[in-house]
């Protein structure tokens, strides 16, 4: 196998997306469109993956890091002078070049291993990926000569009523034999309706030259969307979408209803996990096994263990043990451990903080920078009073701690193991082991007050 590069345009600015945020960092199912491509890209294995970056180069840059190699491309004078960018990088070397947009994340690596491979076996100079279209309104069109070769590609502001007849379109997915691709970059003009210089171009003095170019025109249709604009963008959200969950589907997770349920790309999901409406799985989101999600939960950056059932709550970049039981309405924020067996009930907020095996959390309580043990129970309304408008302060409660109803413990501050804190308790001090701490004023009855005021 020869060697392979690849080169991603994503210097445009996106204007048609109408928007302050360039174009291939928008996000499709929580992931911007360029990392799809270079998620896709890197699978296969390439020598080299350089990214022309223009518009917006520092925020691309920093959205891909170190995986790419960068083409800055000053000016924005069309895909032809962008690819031509990476002529320091790539010039002269021998080997395939796959040419890709950074605005099509649907295009997925075994269709880019497909057309390199048929590109390899053609053994053409050029080669590019085509799709035909029901609507192919805005695309470049495929120009076949009698015998059905391609002989160029015209761009749909400057085709002919004819020519937009035509629905095979250019994907903006090409193989190149490199050498000939910086080559015959050199000739591409800009006398065209938009007057840039197009990659496209390159297939005709290609052709001309009596090189062999060819086209491999996939059936994945749907993997080809350019997303322009926010229509299109919003239809890559769908088919994305409904690629992963179908893909979660045939490996056993039930989905109560696929189309309202948002599974990011880079999440895994066990068999036999149920996933109710409205669910979204962010990021780098790990579930396990039997687990009950939704409806309407955000889980986010997070780890799941099996059997555990996560109810109208958000969980966000933390951790959670086997068969716990988090909502209905709970929010677990950033940096928390649950442990296994641990029930966080409704209107319940945990921040930053471990709750160790079987402790209870039922109802009404904010737990934030805790170290919780084992069998605690936090009864209705007790919370940890951590902050005191300039810093935050360790609560610590040892196992078998019994905290009762409206407690506020104020940190820093340690609750010994298996002490009892009385309802309506304001804990200032520590708790010794086993200890009952009341802080609560005495109450007092005032017999027959009513009546005599009322007198
Ligand atoms: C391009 C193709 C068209 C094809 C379509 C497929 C050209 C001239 N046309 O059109 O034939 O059907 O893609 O989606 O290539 N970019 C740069 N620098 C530039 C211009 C663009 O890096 O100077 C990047 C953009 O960021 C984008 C990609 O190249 O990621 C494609 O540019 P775009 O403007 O979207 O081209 P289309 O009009 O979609
Ligand atoms: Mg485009």
């Amino acid at each position: 196998m020869s060697n392979r590069f690849a080169v991603i345009l994503a210097a445009g600015q996106g204007t048609r997306m109408k928007s302050k945020l360039y174009k291939v960092l928008h996000s499709v199912c929580g992931k911007p469109m360029v990392q799809h491509v270079v998620d896709q890209v890197s699978a296969l294995g390439f020598d080299e993956i350089v990214t022309i970056i223009g518009h917006g180069a520092d925020a691309v840059k920093s959205q891909l890091g170190e995986r790419v190699s960068y083409a800055l491309q000053e000016e924005q004078l069309g895909t032809g002078h962008a690819v031509l960018q990476a002529e320091s990088a790539l010039g002269g070397r021998r080997g395939v070049t796959i040419v890709l947009c950074g605005d099509t994340p649907l295009l997925t690596a075994e269709t880019i291993d497909h057309v390199m491979s048929y590109h390899e076996e053609e053994q053409a100079k050029a080669t590019v990926l085509t799709a035909e279209l029901a609507d192919p309104t805005g695309y470049g069109r495929i120009v076949r000569n009698d015998k059905g070769l391609v002989e160029r590609i015209v761009e749909h502001k400057d085709a002919t009523s004819e020519e937009k007849q035509i629905t095979e379109v250019n994907t903006g997915t090409y193989c190149f034999d490199n050498e000939a691709l910086f080559q015959a970059l050199k000739e591409v003009g800009n006398n065209n309706a938009q007057g840039e210089y197009y990659l496209p171009d390159v297939i005709q003095i290609l052709q001309t030259k009596g090189e062999k170019v060819a086209a491999y025109k996939t059936a994945h249709v749907e993997e080809t969307l350019g997303v322009n604009d926010r229509v299109a963008l919003a239809q890559a959200e769908q088919v994305m979408k409904r690629r992963i969950n179908e893909a979660w589907m045939r490996k056993g997770v039930t989905f109560i209803d696929p189309e309202q349920t948002y599974v990011s790309p880079d999440a895994t999901i066990g068999q036999d996990t149920v996933i109710y409406p409205g669910t979204m799985v962010l990021g780098q989101t790990t579930i396990g096994e039997g687990c009950v999600l939704g409806p309407h939960t955000e889980l986010k950056d997070s780890k799941i263990g099996n059997k555990t059932a996560v109810k109208q709550s958000v969980v966000h970049n933390s951790e959670v043990g086997e068969r716990v039981s988090i909502g209905p309405f709970s929010h677990i924020r950033p940096a928390s451990m649950i442990h296994d067996d641990v029930r966080i009930g409704n209107f319940v907020e945990v921040k930053k903080s471990t709750i160790g095996k079987e402790s209870k959390a039922s109802h009404l309580s904010y737990i934030g920078d805790a170290e919780v043990g084992e069998r605690v129970n936090f009864s209705c309304g007790s919370i940890t009073v951590n902050y005191d408008g300039k810093y935050k302060f360790l609560t610590k409660i040892e196992d078998d701690a019994f905290i009762g109803c409206n407690s506020n413990l104020i940190a820093p501050v340690t609750i010994g193991k298996g002490a009892l804190i009385a309802a309506g308790s304001t804990i200032t001090e520590d708790v010794p082991s086993d200890a009952l701490s009341i802080a609560r004023a005495r109450q007092t009855n005032k017999e027959h007050y009513v009546t005599k005021k009322n007198n």
